[in-house]
C-alpha cells in the first residue's frame, strides 16, 4: 500500500508563549487528519493565522493578512484558511462575514474542534469552556521536540485589569487538572524534555483539582520536580496577588525551579495602579521583590511596563522610573498604551501621543541599561546551560543559562545536556562562554 502524501499545514504564530503552545496543539490535532507543518504559506493546503488581540488594531492586522493570502487562495481554490486565537474570539462571525476567503474561526477554547472544521464547510466555533480544553486534543507524539517546552497549566484571568483585552478573550481562570498536566509532563521528559515552563495568563493563580483536593502553583512546581528526567522548571506570566508563600518559598529550596521571575508591574505610581485596577501598590510589590530576593538572592526578575495610560502625568511616570531604578530588571517588555474597545479604560481621555512616545523612549533606555548590566555581571560567572541546538558558528552550541540568558559555547555535546560554562563575553542580547570541565 503507498502511503498518502501528507497535507501542508502553515500556522502563523502572533503574541505570547501561550499561542506558541496553542499553534504546537493545533498542529499536533491536524496530524491526525493527514497534516505536517510547513515553513511557508505559499503550497501550504491549509492557513491558520493564530491571531492576538492584546495591542493596537490587532483586527486591522489580521484582516491585512488575509488580504495578502487573498492570492494563494486564487491559485489554489482548495486551500483552507482560518483565524484562530484572540481576535477569532473577539471578531467571530465577522471575520466570516468580512472575508470570503476564510473557512473557519476558531476560538482559543475550541482546538480540538479544528479536524472536523477543516472537514466542513465555512464555520465559526467561539468559546466553549471546558476544565481543560487540551484533553479532547490528541497526545503529544513529537520525535524532533527540543529539551525545552511549553506546558499550558491555566488559562484566563479573572483579574480585569482596566486596560486589557484578556479577561474578554480568554474568559475566566480555568486550571487543568493535576492529573492531566503531570500525565502530559512525563510524556514530554520521556521523548527527551528536560525544562518545562509552565503557561498561563495568571500561572501563579492555578488551582487544578487533585481529587477531592485543589493544588497551588507552587505544590505543582515541587512535584513536576519529582518527574525523571526534569531538571528545570520555569512559569510565566504571573500577578504580585497571586504570589503565594508556597511558591515564594519554592524558589528558595526547589531546586529545579529556575532563578527568573516575570512579574509585570505595569506602572510605579499608585494613582496609576489604582486606575489601572491592579489592586496592588508599589509599596507592596518592591515588598514583595524583598520578599523572593530574600529566598533566592540571585533572582532575575523580568517585567511589563505600560507608559502613556489615561491621565498619567510627568510625576506619575516619574514614579514608575524610580521603581524602576528600585527593582534592577534583568530584563523587560514596555509598551505605550493603546486603548482597546470594551476595556473601562478605552472611555478615558488619552494622554497626547508625543508624551507617552517620549515616555516610552525613557523607560526603555533605562531598562535597555539595566539588561546590559545583569549580563555585563554574568562575565566570570559559572552557570549551567541546557543545550538546545548548534550555534551560529561552526562547533558552537547555544542554549539558555539557569538566568534565561542566551549563552553560546563551544563543546560537542548533545541537545538535552546541561553543560557547565565559565561566561567570558557579554553582547546585548546573548553571552559567549568556555565549557567547564568534561
Ligand atoms: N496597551 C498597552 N499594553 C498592554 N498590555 C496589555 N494590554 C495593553 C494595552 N491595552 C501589556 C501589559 C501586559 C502585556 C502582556 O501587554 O503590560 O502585561
Ligand atoms: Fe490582563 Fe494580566 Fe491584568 Fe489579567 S492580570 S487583566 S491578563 S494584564
Amino acid at each position: 500500500m503507498t502511503e498518502q502524501p501528507k497535507k501542508k499545514l502553515f500556522i502563523k504564530t502572533y503574541g505570547c508563549q501561550m499561542n506558541v503552545y496553542d499553534s504546537e496543539r493545533m498542529a499536533e490535532a491536524m496530524g491526525g487528519s493527514g497534516y505536517e507543518r510547513t515553513d511557508t504559506a505559499e503550497g501550504a493546503d491549509m492557513i491558520l493565522l493564530n491571531t492576538c488581540h492584546i495591542r493596537e488594531k490587532a483586527a486591522e492586522k489580521v484582516y491585512s493578512e488575509l488580504g495578502r493570502l487573498k492570492p494563494l487562495k486564487t491559485l489554489n481554490p482548495d486551500l483552507k484558511i482560518g483565524v484562530a486565537g484572540c481576535v477569532a474570539q473577539a471578531e467571530g462571525e465577522e471575520i466570516l462575514a468580512r472575508q470570503p476567503i476564510v473557512d473557519m474561526v476558531v476560538g482559543p477554547q475550541s482546538y480540538h474542534r479544528l479536524p472536523e472544521l477543516a472537514a466542513g464547510g465555512r464555520a465559526a466555533v467561539l468559546t466553549e469552556f471546558d476544565e481543560d480544553k487540551f484533553a479532547h486534543l490528541p497526545a503529544r507524539p513529537s520525535p524532533t521536540r527540543g529539551p525545552a517546552a511549553f506546558l499550558t497549566v491555566q488559562e484566563g484571568c479573572d483579574k480585569f485589569c482596566a486596560f486589557c483585552v484578556v479577561p474578554y478573550t480568554r474568559g475566566a481562570e480555568v486550571s487543568r487538572p493535576v492529573a492531566r498536566v503531570i500525565g502530559e509532563a512525563e510524556g514530554l521528559a520521556r521523548q527527551g524534555v528536560r525544562e518545562i515552563t509552565l503557561l498561563g495568563q495568571n500561572v501563579n493563580a492555578y488551582h487544578g483539582a487533585d481529587g477531592d483536593a485543589t493544588r497551588s502553583l507552587g505544590w505543582l512546581v515541587r512535584r513536576l520536580a519529582r518527574i525523571e528526567g526534569i531538571e528545570r522548571i520555569r512559569y510565566t506570566t504571573s500577578h504580585p496577588n497571586d504570589m503565594e508563600d508556597d511558591l515564594i518559598a519554592a524558589h528558595g529550596d526547589c531546586p529545579e525551579l529556575m532563578p527568573y521571575l516575570h512579574l509585570p508591574v505595569q506602572s510605579g505610581s499608585d494613582r496609576m495602579l489604582k486606575a489601572m485596577n491592579r489592586r496592588h501598590t508599589a509599596e507592596s510589590y518592591l515588598a514583595l521583590i524583598g520578599r523572593l530576593r530574600a529566598a533566592r538572592p540571585d533572582l532575575a526578575l523580568s517585567g511589563d511596563f505600560i507608559v502613556g495610560f489615561p491621565g498619567e502625568t510627568d510625576a506619575d511616570f516619574e514614579d514608575t522610573m524610580s521603581l524602576v531604578r528600585a527593582v534592577h530588571y534583568a530584563q523587560a517588555y514596555s509598551f505605550k498604551y493603546s486603548a482597546r474597545p470594551g476595556t473601562p479604560a478605552a472611555e478615558r481621555d488619552p494622554v497626547a501621543p508625543d508624551v507617552a512616545d517620549a515616555r516610552l523612549q525613557t523607560l526603555q533606555a533605562l531598562l535597555a541599561e539595566q539588561q546590559a548590566e545583569a549580563q555585563a555581571a554574568m562575565v566570570g560567572r559559572e552557570t549551567r546551560v541546557l543545550v538546545e541546538k548548534a550555534g551560529r558558528l561552526p562547533g558552537q552550541l547555544a542554549g539558555k543559562s539557569e538566568h534565561l540568558h542566551a549563552v553560546h559555547f563551544e563543546a560537542d555535546l548533545p541537545k538535552g545536556e546541561i553543560a557547565r560554562v565559565r561566561i567570558v563575553e557579554a553582547g546585548s542580547h546573548s553571552l559567549r562562554g568556555e565549557a567547564i570541565g568534561g
